[in-house]
């Protein structure tokens, strides 16, 4: 290469790498626990897809699945430190953050449907509940639906009495500790990506999530009875680090904000459709036998489990509770 060339290269090069340091993406990472293949991870790569077109790649979402940047406990963590921008965490996730009123979500039988469901989220029952995550750096952007959880074990859970003595995996949450706790079984709190080993070699007997997390995590291989009970509901909170957020450019926000709005409306879409394929596809695995509970036994169940409804009223507050149920009996049912 001669003088000349050689010149003209790095000229060219520094116009490039300035050009590219003028237009460094803004980049999101978003992390989360399940597969890529249930409807919060089809959600989030929705997102990805919006943002980053939305801003004509000024916006760059990296996209983390199956909890393999941070584990259930972690991720709240690394939020909140700016190490992550984005997390869809089950509502759940919020109660050991000391936000104790989104384990309303985790009550047995408190959403008789998803339009009550629905009636909460997209209400003004959710939108001050995910105010409430602002002191702690964290802004709540949208609700994600999954959908109503089975119970599994490697025996049949037809009845209240089935479960005694039984060590049952929940995540962190009271809630879930005394719903447990008043079917007779043995809570034990497990992060979401150490449930299939646990199960596998015997660590806890048995477990709770809707079907396409169960599936996604081959949980059906190593749990022979699955009943299908809707005893409790599973959804998550969209978030991002406060700071981050404000401090990015308002056009961005607003075309951030088009994406996630977007992709919540696909999200809550998908939820039940995901839910149905994938509980299909563990009845077709020939792995797992799907039990559906009779009409006595619905009722086995409600009375052993509501009572926590009435427990939990001091942890999570009465007139919450309250406000809930008062959105079930409008809606008849
Ligand atoms: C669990 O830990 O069981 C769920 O919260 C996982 C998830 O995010 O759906």
């Amino acid at each position: 290469m001669n003088l000349k060339n050689l010149l003209f290269s790095a000229l060219a090069a520094s116009l490039v790498g300035g050009a590219a340091c003028a237009q460094a993406p803004i980049v999101i990472k978003f992390s989360h626990v399940v597969a890529s293949d249930t409807p919060k991870g089809k959600a989030a790569e929705r997102f990805k897809e919006l943002a980053e077109k939305n801003t004509n790649g000024r916006v760059k979402v990296e996209l983390y699945p199956n909890s393999t940047l941070y584990k259930d406990k972690e991720e709240l963590e690394a939020l909140q430190l700016g190490a992550v921008q984005m997390l869809a965490p089950s509502l759940a996730k919020f109660g050991p953050l000391g936000v104790k009123e989104f384990e309303v979500f985790d009550l047995p039988f408190i959403f008789p449907s998803k339009e009550v469901l629905y009636q909460v989220t997209e209400g003004p029952v959710g939108k001050s509940l995910l105010q409430k995550l602002e002191p702690k750096g964290i802004i709540g952007l949208a609700y994600w639906d999954n959908g109503f959880k089975v119970m599994s074990a490697n025996k049949p859970l037809h009845k209240p009495a089935d479960f005694r003595g039984m060590k049952m995996r929940i995540q962190s949450s009271k809630v879930l500790d005394a719903q447990m706790r008043a079917l007779g079984a043995n809570p034990q709190v497990l992060a979401f990506s150490e449930v299939y080993q646990a199960l596998q070699t015997g660590v806890v007997d048995g477990t709770e999530n809707p079907p396409s997390n169960m599936y996604t995590q081959k949980m059906h291989e190593v749990q022979k009875h699955v009943t299908v009970s809707n005893h409790g509901y599973l959804g998550y909170a969209v978030i991002v680090n406060k700071k981050f957020w404000d401090n990015l450019p308002a056009d961005i926000r607003k075309q951030l904000e088009a994406a996630m709005k977007t992709s919540t409306s696909y999200a809550n879409a998908i939820a039940d459709q995901e839910n149905s394929r994938a509980m299909d596809a563990i009845r077709k695995s020939g792995k797992t036998t799907i039990y559906q509970l009779t009409a006595p036994e619905q009722a086995e169940w409600r009375k052993a489990l509501l009572p926590v409804q009435t427990d939990m009223e001091g942890r999570i507050g009465k007139d919450l509770i309250a406000s809930i149920r008062k959105l079930s009996s409008a809606s008849g049912k």
